[in-house]
């Protein structure tokens, strides 16, 4: 039984994310998409990480064999716990390269026996991101193109009463 970690933030899950994770599911016998805390975005959050876990477990229930999961502390220490064999994440433009091979080595580091694995993202979603998501949506935008659509309301009414 192959296992693989889906780590991010997810504030909100994306059509972006849903791609590398369906495109995972294909691969591994199991996906755990799993919401962390990220150091660098801690303060500038929309969603609880329950919350998270809620909307991505609601976008993803069509894929029999991905799980959803929070963990506060070590992506490392998670993956190793749930006896996975790879971190998978995607990759959208050389910006997110340095930052994620950083990752990618540290991690490595401290759970050799797990591999990151890169999903390059689909060309339609290269421009994406959850922080797009939030500020398109707090002026009232149109998000029907980068989220899920079983989540927009939860996205506008979250955004309306924030
Ligand atoms: O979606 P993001 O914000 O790019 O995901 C980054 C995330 C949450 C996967 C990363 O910050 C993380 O792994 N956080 C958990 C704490 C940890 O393990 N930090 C060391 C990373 S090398």
């Amino acid at each position: 039984m192959k296992t693989a970690i889906c780590p991010g933030s997810f504030d909100p899950v994306t059509l972006g994310h849903i791609d590398v994770i369906t495109r995972a599911a294909k691969v591994f016998d199991k996906v755990i998409v799993t919401v962390l805390y990220n150091a660098k975005k801690r303060n500038t959050g929309l969603f609880e990480p329950l919350e998270r876990v809620e909307l991505i477990r609601k976008s993803v229930s069509h894929l029999p064999n991905v799980e959803v999961d929070f963990y506060d502390g070590l992506l490392a220490d998670y993956a190793m716990k749930k006896n996975a064999v790879a971190i998978v994440k995607g990759l959208r433009a050389v910006s997110d390269y340095e930052d994620e091979f950083q990752q990618a080595l540290t991690n490595k580091r401290l759970a050799p026996q797990i591999d990151t694995m890169f999903f390059v993202t689909n060309s339609e979603y290269m421009f994406l991101s959850s922080s797009l998501v939030r500020e398109v949506c707090r002026y009232g935008g149109d998000i029907s193109a980068f989220v899920p659509s079983e989540i927009i309301e939860d996205i506008k009414l979250k955004t309306m009463n924030n």
